[in-house]
């Protein structure tokens, strides 16, 4: 089985399409104060989030690195330490671990919406920069895969990385690889790996969902490529179903994930990789597509995931999976399916978030909040339910609802875009109020985690595109580098944002919310005043409560 794995050094670069000659850069953030017509704007913006791809990129960069001139080549000696080579893919987020499960979910998110919003890449002339973006991900996921039951799940040792906060040149050498197999199985991150495979099977060989949609999907088809990401879906879907290790959450079979990944069940994994291979596979796979279907109804009903109000995320995908389950039966695809019923359970979860009647609430300012989800990163789960809604509103069953979730998937877009009680627009480079100090060690440009962040006083590179992790649950922003839940930027963070923007360039001749906001329109220095004062009395309240549970307990 092992020697198969020998092939994959001897696998040419894989070859993606012509980017485009000059290359799309990033303008300078004051741009985003400028009414341009609303497509050059929402253009710009699919073109930034891409290009945050591009800085978080791992490995040799020394013939794919066209337009991040402050990013080197690092960690290329990863997978030595098993006799692979695991170099390449992108690094999860502002450090330097690289993690199969969030990679999984967003490679399936970013082509779930190219397929359906395709054109808007397109227009923007951004579809090169997808596929590359894509298949960077992607060939390291396939490097990853190297038998049938084998999948490398994590790179990098989670506490070395939270102890190193420098550059890429400084990373730590001792970057462990971490892969489940059929002894040590890992169901959710087999399925979510293969999930992945399947939705970008589906988007390389053009296979959009029709009905009243309009739209086709990105142009990158490519069928031997689809191909290829089929072949490692099945395979995975195979051992995530088949182990004989049995089925079981991963990190119980690799603890090392624990720290940054858990997961917390992988039924929802399960039904969605399902789904999409039955897809993917087309009518033309005839029984074996009728067969994952069948598998995923299956999936559904064993692990009750009907009526179910939870957040959508890289850990949870049950909403997607009502959602999927009514673009496959409006395609009148022959895999079947009652639309009037999966319509009935789509409307019922998004019913209950537009009408606050579910497990989360707005602040203050307007954000959906999910406790828990949402504590440490807040724009995430909103992001996610926009763009959940936005796909959904055009197959809901009444106009009302139609609008209704139209507009709401819209206020929650524009609070991110600086529609909120700060007026910053949540992407790093987009504004003159975007936020300055993303937690990106490398875009930091410091080396000194004592003092991450006064050292150096300006981060040393604009991240731009990257969406941090959001407000308070106050709504309140303080761009304080250390201060990760609201200021770290992560793979899957921006991945929603892509789908919004690719369907905003094809159909929007607004501009964005940030064009209206001019610089000052957030003043930070009052705000860390505030912050300071809050934590010195904080600090005080603290102290006498100590003093007086010491007397306490004296008596
Ligand atoms: C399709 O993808 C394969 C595999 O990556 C590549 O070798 C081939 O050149 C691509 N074909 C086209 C027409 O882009
Ligand atoms: C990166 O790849 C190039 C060939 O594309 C090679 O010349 C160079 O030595 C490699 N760099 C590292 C750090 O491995
Ligand atoms: C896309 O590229 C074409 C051909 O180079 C060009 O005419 C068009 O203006 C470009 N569109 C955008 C939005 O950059
Ligand atoms: C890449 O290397 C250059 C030159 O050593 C350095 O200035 C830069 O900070 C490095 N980039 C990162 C992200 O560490
Ligand atoms: C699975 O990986 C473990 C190490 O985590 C190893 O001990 C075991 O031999 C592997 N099993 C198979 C079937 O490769
Ligand atoms: C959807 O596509 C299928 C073929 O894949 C076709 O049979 C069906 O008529 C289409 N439905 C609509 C509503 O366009
Ligand atoms: C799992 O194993 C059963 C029994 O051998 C087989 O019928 C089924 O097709 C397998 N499922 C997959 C997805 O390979
Ligand atoms: C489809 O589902 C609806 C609502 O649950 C139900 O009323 C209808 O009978 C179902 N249709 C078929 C053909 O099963
Ligand atoms: C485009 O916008 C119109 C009106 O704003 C809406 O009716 C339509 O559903 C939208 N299309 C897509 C693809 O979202």
């Amino acid at each position: 089985m092992w020697t198969l794995s020998l092939l994959h050094f001897v696998l040419p670069v894989l070859s993606q399409l012509a980017l485009p000659q000059p290359p799309f850069l990033p303008p300078n953030p004051s741009s985003g104060a400028q009414a341009f017509t609303g497509s050059a704007q929402w253009n710009t913006l699919l073109g930034n989030l891409l290009f945050f791809y591009e800085a978080q990129r791992s490995g040799n960069l020394s013939s794919t690195n066209t337009r991040v001139p402050w990013r080197n080549s690092s960690a290329v000696d990863d997978g030595k330490d098993v006799d692979l080579d695991l170099s390449g893919g992108y690094y999860d987020a502002g450090d330097f671990i690289k993690a199969t499960f969030p990679l999984s979910f967003t490679l399936m998110s970013i082509c779930w919406g190219a397929i359906d919003y395709g054109q808007g890449y397109d227009m923007s002339n951004q579809t090169a920069y997808l596929d590359a973006m894509l298949r960077y991900g992607l060939d390291w996921l396939i490097k990853a895969h190297p038998s049938p039951s084998t999948l490398y799940v994590l790179v990098g040792d989670t506490n070395l990385d939270d102890a190193y906060w420098g550059g890429d040149q400084g990373i730590p050498t001792n970057r462990p690889s971490y892969a489940i197999n059929d002894t040590k199985p890992g169901t959710d991150a087999a399925a979510g790996a293969s999930a992945a495979f399947s939705a970008c099977a589906a988007l390389y060989s053009n296979r959009g969902f029709n009905g009243s949609y309009s739209n086709h999907p990105a142009s990158l088809q490519n069928a031997s490529y689809a191909q290829t990401l089929l072949t490692h879906a099945e395979q995975l879907y195979t051992f995530a179903v088949n182990s004989t290790g049995g089925q079981k959450t991963y990190q119980s079979s690799v603890p090392a994930v624990a720290a940054s990944y858990g997961s917390s069940s992988y039924g929802d994994e399960l039904t969605i990789a399902a789904l999409f291979l039955a897809w993917a596979s087309g009518a033309s796979a005839g029984d074996a597509s009728a067969t994952y279907y069948q598998d995923a109804q299956r999936y559904f009903k064993q692990y009750q995931l009907n009526n179910e109000n939870d957040v959508f995320n890289w850990d949870s995908k049950t909403p997607g999976i009502y959602v999927l389950f009514a673009q496959i039966a409006q395609s009148s695809s022959g895999l079947g399916g009652n639309l009037t019923a999966w319509q009935a359970e789509c409307e019922r979860y998004f019913d209950a978030i537009v009408n606050n009647d579910g497990p989360a609430f707005f602040t203050n300012d307007g954000l959906l909040y999910y406790p828990g989800d949402s504590d440490d990163a807040t724009l995430n789960p909103a992001l996610n339910a926009a763009m959940l809604l936005t796909r959904y509103s055009q197959m809901a069953s009444t106009p009302e609802r139609q609008a209704a979730y139209a507009k709401f998937a819209q206020s929650q877009l524009d609070y991110v875009l600086g529609k909120n009680s700060m007026s910053v627009p949540y992407i790093v480079g987009s504004n003159p109020n975007s936020p300055q100090n993303p937690h990106s060690a490398m875009a930091s440009g410091g080396n000194d985690i004592d003092n991450i962040d006064t050292s150096p006083p300006q981060e040393a590179y604009v991240l731009y595109g990257a969406v941090v992790g959001g407000p308070d649950k106050h709504g309140k922003f303080y761009d304080i580098r250390s201060d990760w839940p609201e200021t770290e930027i992560a793979l899957d963070y921006n991945a929603p944002m892509l789908t919004l923007a690719a369907m905003h360039v094809m159909n929007d001749t607004n501009v964005p919310f940030f064009t209206s906001l001019q610089a000052g329109a957030y003043d930070k220095t009052v705000l860390i005043a505030l912050a300071v004062i809050l934590s010195v009395v904080g600090a005080v309240i603290l102290g006498l409560l100590i003093w007086y549970l010491c007397i306490l307990i004296r008596k």
